[in-house]
């Protein structure tokens, strides 16, 4: 691959060294700390969590990024359950971020996943980012955010179809798969066993 970038399928000899970069990637961007290195750690043994789409990126051989994929699925109004998947987190690590490697990253993940059939993808995040690798803000295509109001404006629940015409005709809300939700106070026990990092409260957290 391009500047000797691979990018391989997670084995379990990364699992530690991908935690501590998906630690270090989002460590006081969304809140003081961050709990996604909890949240990949507890996924691994979900049966929702999609084991040949959790990828490491290398350069050089030096681990840089990683991103893991969930089933998930679209509660149509019509009754029917459309399967889609989500991702995330998806890291790169601080210093090799706005480089383009997460984008390399995204739209690999995205051909892997549309080589396994996968018709869609939701997921929350930034457009300034997801936008240009295919993405759209899902309540255009009348696809709605479980935790919010139908009608509210939700500019970071985003959809990208990897089949085209996969959502045509479809309406429906979506709900973040509960892997995602995890225990504070647990998150932070796990936290412990990491090398100590201060948390700080900054501009533009959501937390
Ligand atoms: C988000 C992340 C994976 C993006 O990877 P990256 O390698 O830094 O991004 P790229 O260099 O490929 O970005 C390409 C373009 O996407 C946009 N972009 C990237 N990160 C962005 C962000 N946080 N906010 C808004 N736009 C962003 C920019 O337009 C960027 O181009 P530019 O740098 O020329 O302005 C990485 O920055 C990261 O690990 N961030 C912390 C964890 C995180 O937020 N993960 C995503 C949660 S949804």
């Amino acid at each position: 691959m391009q500047n000797n970038i691979i990018i391989r399928i997670e084995t379990p000899n990364d699992y530690a060294a991908t935690e501590n970069l998906t630690r270090e990637a989002f460590w006081n961007v969304y809140r003081p700390g961050c709990l996604e290195h909890y949240v990949l750690h507890c996924f691994r043994g979900k049966k929702d969590f999609v084991p040949g789409l959790s990828l490491v990126m290398e350069q050089s051989g030096k681990l840089i990024g990683h991103v893991m994929y969930v089933r998930s699925e679209i509660h149509a109004d019509d009754g029917r359950n459309i399967p889609a998947m989500t991702f995330g987190p998806i890291s790169i690590t601080p210093e090799f971020k706005r480089q383009g490697y997460g984008t390399i990253l995204l739209r690999e993940s995205m051909r892997r996943a549309e080589a396994l059939g996968v018709g869609a993808l939701a997921i929350e995040g930034n457009i300034g980012f997801y936008g240009k690798s295919g993405f759209v803000v899902a309540s255009a295509r009348g696809i709605h955010y479980a935790a919010e109001p139908r009608d509210a404006e939700v500019p970071y629940f985003l959809v990208c179809e990897l089949k085209p015409g996969f959502l045509d005709g479809v309406t429906g809300t979506y709900q973040d798969p509960e892997g995602y939700f995890v225990d504070e106070a647990e998150a932070e026990r796990f936290d412990a066993q990491f090398p100590p990092k201060e948390k700080k409260k900054l501009p533009g957290q959501l937390v």
